[in-house]
């Protein structure tokens, strides 16, 4: 039966198809991580208490791509280059969503308009990154060798999520409401259909490299389709609401570290 754990169990149990799904998700982690560290190092001066959390969003990011990277290694797998059509972040990117990294390579402060816009790109794409650690954390909190990893990876997830709400609720409650719903509206309507096409160029990778038959590949791609209508339809109103979080300040402290995987 094609289930999304049986589909998961087949592409961690091939070489090929595990390390393409390693290498994505530690080019998304890293590219992440990189950004973060930019965004902290750029934080304006009136907002200068929200540079280390940034920081450790930063930190954490890197430290999954770490893990992924190990988790290649401990099979005795090298990366494999990230096909331009499966590079969410960068997808992202070019569509405008977030800050440009043209702009955060330069040395020049960023605005509180800026940071605002981080925030909501980062709610929404946390959203996606919380999800899908919790579908993994279902199946395979008990896997050997991805157990611990996944459950850490969900974790951070899960805190970066709500540190989003948190933050973005105090730029909403200091005059920013307005600006902070766009943003979001924007950004989530973009991203699911980054998402999907992602979704979608993966799925037919993952198709040749396990030759599956036509069939299968077309039910994949089916479910991709509804669920992007799903979202279209009022599913991307969950990526956009603001609640405060029961745990607060969750990127308070200093990062946790990998080196039981690294
Ligand atoms: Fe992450
Ligand atoms: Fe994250």
């Amino acid at each position: 039966m094609l289930s999304a754990k049986s589909l998961f169990q087949e592409i961690l149990d091939n070489d090929e198809s595990f390390r393409l799904f390693c290498s994505i998700a530690a080019s998304g982690e890293s590219q992440g991580g990189w950004e973060n560290a930019r965004i902290a190092a750029l934080v304006p001066e009136s907002e200068r208490a929200l540079a280390p959390k940034v920081a450790r969003h930063g930190a954490d990011e890197d430290k999954h791509g770490r893990i992924f990277t190990a988790l290649m290694k401990k099979r005795g797998l090298r990366p494999v280059p990230v096909p331009h059509e499966t590079d969410y972040t960068m997808l992202l990117e070019k569509h405008g969503i977030g800050l440009a990294h043209e702009q955060l390579k330069r040395d020049e402060p960023l605005s509180v308009q800026d940071v605002v816009t981080y925030l909501a790109h980062s709610r929404v794409t946390e959203q996606r990154a919380s999800e899908q650690m919790e579908l993994l954390r279902k199946y395979f909190a008990d896997h050997p060798d991805l157990g611990r990893a996944v459950k850490m990876i969900s974790h951070d997830e899960d805190n970066h999520l709500a540190y989003c709400h948190e933050e973005l609720l105090r730029f909403a409650y200091a005059g920013h409401g307005r600006t902070i719903q766009r943003i979001l509206r924007e950004c989530a309507l973009a991203e699911i259909a980054v998402y999907r096409d992602v979704s979608l160029a993966v799925m037919d990778h993952m198709g040749r490299i396990l030759q599956w038959p036509k069939a299968k590949s077309a039910v994949l791609a089916a479910g991709i389709h509804a669920m992007y209508a799903y979202e279209r339809a009022g599913g991307w109103r969950r990526m956009v609401s603001l609640t405060m979080p029961q745990r607060r300040n969750a990127l308070g402290g200093p990062a946790t570290t990998s080196v039981e995987f690294a």
